[in-house]
């Protein structure tokens, strides 16, 4: 079965909590619970992680490129700044996997400093702004190109 992991970065542990304005009041736990009921609609074996700790991120990036694994994957802040996230990110595409970059709000309507994505550029696509919906569209995509 195609696997794919499903990684967040830091403070989207917070989900529900943080922000819900911006971000919704569902949690962390809610979106883990959507994206089983997706994954085995689209037959994905999805499996969804999220740490606030940069080396934590690149070293699951690595598993993704060794264990033949897509990723769906909201950077949150590292987004704007993070170039090892960024060389992590290109060996998934490099590789011949997906790597679709997610975000709950669109980045684009919001401050500045979250204009720039230095992830977007190695991504395979980028879906932002839809809430949970950004995680459910990027395993549709994941789907129809495995
Ligand atoms: C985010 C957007 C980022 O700018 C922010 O730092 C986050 C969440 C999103 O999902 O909208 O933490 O990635």
């Amino acid at each position: 079965m195609t696997r794919v992991l499903v990684l967040n970065g830091p403070n989207l542990g917070r989900l529900g909590v943080r922000e819900p304005e911006v971000y919704g009041s569902a949690t962390l736990a809610d979106l883990t619970a959507a994206a089983a009921g997706w994954g085995a609609e689209l037959g994905l074996e999805v499996e969804v992680r999220q740490t606030d700790d940069e080396a934590e991120l690149v070293g699951w990036l690595h598993e993704a490129v060794d264990t033949r694994s897509h990723v769906v994957l909201n950077p949150a802040a590292f987004t704007h700044y993070s170039y090892a996230l960024r060389d992590a990110a290109a060996q998934v595409t490099e590789g011949g996997l997906v790597l679709v970059e997610v975000h709950l709000s669109n980045p684009l309507a919001r401050e500045a400093f979250r204009h720039v994505s230095v992830i977007g550029p190695v991504a395979t696509g980028t879906v932002a702004g839809f809430g949970f919906q950004s995680y459910e569209l990027a395993l549709r995509a994941v789907a129809a190109r495995s």
